[in-house]
């Protein structure tokens, strides 16, 4: 949606006008100084909660925390029991189309191209030993401070016809940075084989990001460069990898998109939402899991999207 339809459907709550005033000056400011779409304020907040040290012995010693600090995203060898994930992935399979215990989050005129699992948390307590020890002295690596889990989300993408794959955003499959504070990290779990065919997690280098920003990216509803710049294959990384692979990526620095599956083909996936925390980590940690706020629910019948929270006041 544009600038100005964002402004004048905000008109009847000036609050939420301000709000997308605001997004917009900050969003452009961001550009110029750090290089993303993701605004100046969240740029900023928690910055010096990582460890940013790139220091050359690193790449050594823990190369895909080298990766991931110096490109902004890696694929991670993690050291989970591999039965744990025919588990999951065969639970993952019976929730995520039943209405009961999923629910649409994208789609096109009545029909549903992504839906998520509700309450993630309850139903996957399995979950807590994909975040092994690995996992955690990765983490303890990769911030200054402390870190915790705040969300978990479970859902599958479907493939999207190709005459409305370019022309409507269905399931984050057009390029963006998201806006959360640059501390914020994903950490994936793929429960189902990924090849180039299923839609796999896209993602291009801090670098390259910053490189198309000065070029003049505008945002995931209006690029403002040709797709032969933007998609160019030398710096485009397409994570591919077999059920159980896990990967991280700080989507708020790198421009990044969900590959759209083709016909036929799906993917499912579990991302972990990790932010900095003024607490240890806690073994309990699944228990204290914070709903996910950013999700929208697709009602085919309407065929539009709301915030789940507004759905729940
Ligand atoms: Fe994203």
């Amino acid at each position: 949606m544009g600038f100005l339809k964002k402004v004048s459907n905000s008109i009847k709550n000036p609050k939420r006008a301000a709000l997308v005033v605001f997004n917009k000056v900050d969003e452009g400011a961001g550009k110029k100084i750090f290089g993303n779409t993701t605004g100046v304020v969240r740029s900023m907040s928690g910055r010096s909660k990582l460890n940013n040290l790139l220091d050359p012995e690193l790449k050594k010693t823990n190369p895909e925390l080298f990766h991931l600090k110096k490109h902004g995203f890696t694929k991670y060898g993690n050291s989970y029991e591999k039965s744990l994930i025919d588990k999951l992935s065969e639970k993952f399979d019976e929730l995520v189309e039943n209405e009961k215990t999923s629910f649409p989050i994208g789609g096109y005129k009545g029909k549903i191209y992504s839906r998520a699992i509700r309450n993630p948390e309850k139903c996957f307590p399995e979950l807590v030993k994909i975040i092994t020890k690995d996992v955690r002295d990765f983490l303890t690596g990769y911030y200054n401070t402390n870190y915790k889990i705040s969300h978990i989300f479970c859902g599958r993408n479907y493939s999207v016809p190709e005459k409305i794959k370019n022309e409507t955003e269905m399931f984050s499959n057009f390029w963006h940075m998201d806006r959360d504070p640059s501390s914020q990290l994903k950490f994936f779990l793929y429960l189902s084989d990924v090849t180039e065919k299923d839609g796999p997690f896209t993602v291009q280098s801090k670098v390259r990001t910053k490189e198309l920003i000065k070029a003049g990216f505008g945002n995931r509803d209006h690029y403002d460069l040709p797709l032969d710049v933007l998609e160019d294959n030398t710096f485009v990384n397409k994570m591919t990898g077999s059920r159980g692979t896990t990967l991280f990526g700080n989507v708020t620095t790198c421009l990044h998109k969900a590959g759209t599956p083709d016909e036929g083909h799906f993917r499912d996936l579990v991302q972990f939402i990790i932010d900095p925390s003024d607490k240890p980590f806690s073994d309990d940690w699944i228990n204290s899991i914070e709903a996910y706020t950013d999700l929208k629910y697709y009602d085919p019948k309407t065929d539009t999207k709301r915030l789940i929270t507004e759905l729940n006041a």
